[in-house]
C-alpha cells in the first residue's frame, strides 16, 4: 500500500480568485495495482491557464471541469514503481492524465510509455498536438505565409510559431507581455519579430512588421489582439481560433471581441475556431514530427521547470496566469 499526496479542488472559482485559495492538499492510501494496472510515481505535472478555467462550476470548454474533493487532473509523467500481472514493466517512464497526485494507479488505457527518443521523459508534456493541428490542419500554413501568433510564449503559442517556421512560413510574428519574452521569442524560438501587446497601438506595430498583411493568425488570446489581426489581414487570411485567454477565465469582455465585418468581408477572412480532440490521427501527426524536429534543431522544447512539488503547484498556476512563465510550465515532484 502506498500513500499518495493530491491537490484537490476545495471550492469552485467564481471570479478571479487565486488558485492557491481554491485548492487543498490531502493524502489517500492506494491499494497495490491489480491485473493490468501499474503504480506510478509522478515526477512532473503540466500546468496551463485552462486549469483555472476547469476550476469553475460550468466552464465553457469541450471537457468536464473539476469537482470539489477530487484531484486536479492534468498531463503528467512518472515512473512505474509496481505492476500487477500483465502491467507495464517496473521502471518504465510513462505519461498519464491524472495530474496533481504524487502517486496514481493507472489501468491499461490510462498510462502510456513515453517515446524513448525524447531527451527526457518530461519532454512528452507539451501542447504540440493542439499547436500542430491548429497550424497545419486548421490554418493550413504553407510556404511563404506571414503568420501572427498571439500568446506566442504560452504553451501552445511557443510551439505554434516554431511549427509554422518548420513548415516554411516566410515570416512568423509573435505577441507576448514582457520584454524578456520578446527576446525569448526571437532569440530562442526563431520568431522573426515579436511585439508586446501592452505597448500601445498593436495595429500600427503589426503593419510595420507585416506591411503586406498577415496570411495566418493563430489566436490563443482573443480580445484586442483578435481585433487588431482583422485590421491587418491579407486577402483570404486564415484565422485559427484556439483560445480566448483575454476573457475565457472569467467570461469578461476579452472573450467577446468585436468583429469588424466590413473589413473581414473585404479581405475575405476565413474564421476557423477549432477544438483539438486528440484523435489518434492528431496524436500521430504531432508525435511523428516532434522527436525528429527536436533532433535536427527545427524545434526546441519551450518549457519552464518549477521545483517544489505539489505544495507550490497552485501558486505556480497563479504565477502562470500573471504571465510570469514561458512555454509549457512543469512542476517537478521528485
Ligand atoms: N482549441 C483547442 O483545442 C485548445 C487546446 C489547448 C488549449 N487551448 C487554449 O489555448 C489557449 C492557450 O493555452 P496555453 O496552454 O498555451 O496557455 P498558457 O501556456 O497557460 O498561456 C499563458 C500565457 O497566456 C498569456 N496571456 C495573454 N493574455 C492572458 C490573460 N488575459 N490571462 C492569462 N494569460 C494571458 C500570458 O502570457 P503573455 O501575457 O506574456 O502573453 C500567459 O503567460 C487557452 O485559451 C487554452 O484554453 C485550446
Amino acid at each position: 500500500m502506498t500513500t499518495a499526496r493530491r491537490v484537490i479542488l476545495d471550492q469552485y472559482r467564481t471570479g478571479t480568485e487565486a488558485a492557491a485559495k481554491l485548492v487543498a492538499l490531502d493524502e489517500i492510501t492506494l491499494p497495490d495495482p491489480g491485473p493490468g494496472e501499474v503504480l506510478i510515481r509522478t515526477t512532473h505535472v503540466q500546468l496551463a491557464a485552462v486549469l483555472a478555467d476547469l476550476m469553475r462550476e460550468n466552464p465553457n470548454l469541450p471537457m468536464a471541469g473539476y469537482k470539489p474533493g477530487e484531484p486536479l487532473w492534468a498531463g503528467a509523467v512518472g515512473e512505474v514503481i509496481a505492476a500487477g500481472e500483465g502491467g507495464l514493466a517496473v521502471g518504465t517512464a510513462v505519461a498519464h492524465r491524472k495530474g496533481l497526485q504524487s502517486h496514481v494507479i493507472a489501468g491499461p488505457w490510462e498510462a502510456f510509455p513515453v517515446d524513448p527518443a525524447l531527451p527526457e521523459p518530461y519532454f512528452a508534456l507539451n501542447q504540440g498536438v493542439t499547436a500542430y493541428h491548429g497550424m497545419v490542419d486548421v490554418a493550413e500554413v504553407s510556404e511563404g505565409d506571414v503568420v501572427f501568433v498571439s500568446g506566442a510564449a504560452g504553451g501552445v503559442g511557443s510551439l505554434a510559431g516554431q511549427i509554422a517556421k518548420a513548415r516554411g512560413a516566410k515570416k512568423v510574428i509573435g505577441s507576448a507581455g514582457s520584454a524578456a519574452k520578446l527576446v525569448y521569442l526571437t532569440e530562442e524560438l526563431g520568431y522573426d519579430a515579436a511585439l508586446d501587446y501592452r505597448d500601445g497601438d498593436l495595429v500600427a506595430a503589426l503593419k510595420t512588421v507585416a506591411p503586406d498583411g498577415i496570411d495566418v493568425f493563430f489566436d490563443t488570446v482573443g480580445g484586442t489582439q483578435f481585433e487588431a489581426a482583422v485590421q491587418v489581414a491579407a486577402e483570404g487570411a486564415r484565422f485559427a481560433l484556439c483560445g480566448a485567454l483575454a476573457g475565457q477565465l472569467d467570461d469578461s469582455v476579452g472573450a467577446h471581441p468585436r468583429l469588424d465585418i466590413m473589413t473581414a468581408i473585404n479581405a475575405e477572412i476565413v474564421l476557423k475556431p477549432f477544438r483539438t480532440m486528440h484523435t489518434p490521427e492528431q496524436l500521430e501527426a504531432w508525435s511523428s514530427h516532434y522527436s525528429h524536429w527536436l533532433a535536427d534543431g527545427s524545434v526546441v522544447y519551450p518549457h519552464t521547470l518549477v521545483p517544489g512539488g505539489l505544495d507550490v503547484a497552485a501558486a505556480t498556476l497563479d504565477a502562470l496566469l500573471a504571465g510570469t512563465h514561458r512555454g509549457t510550465v512543469l512542476v517537478e515532484l521528485a
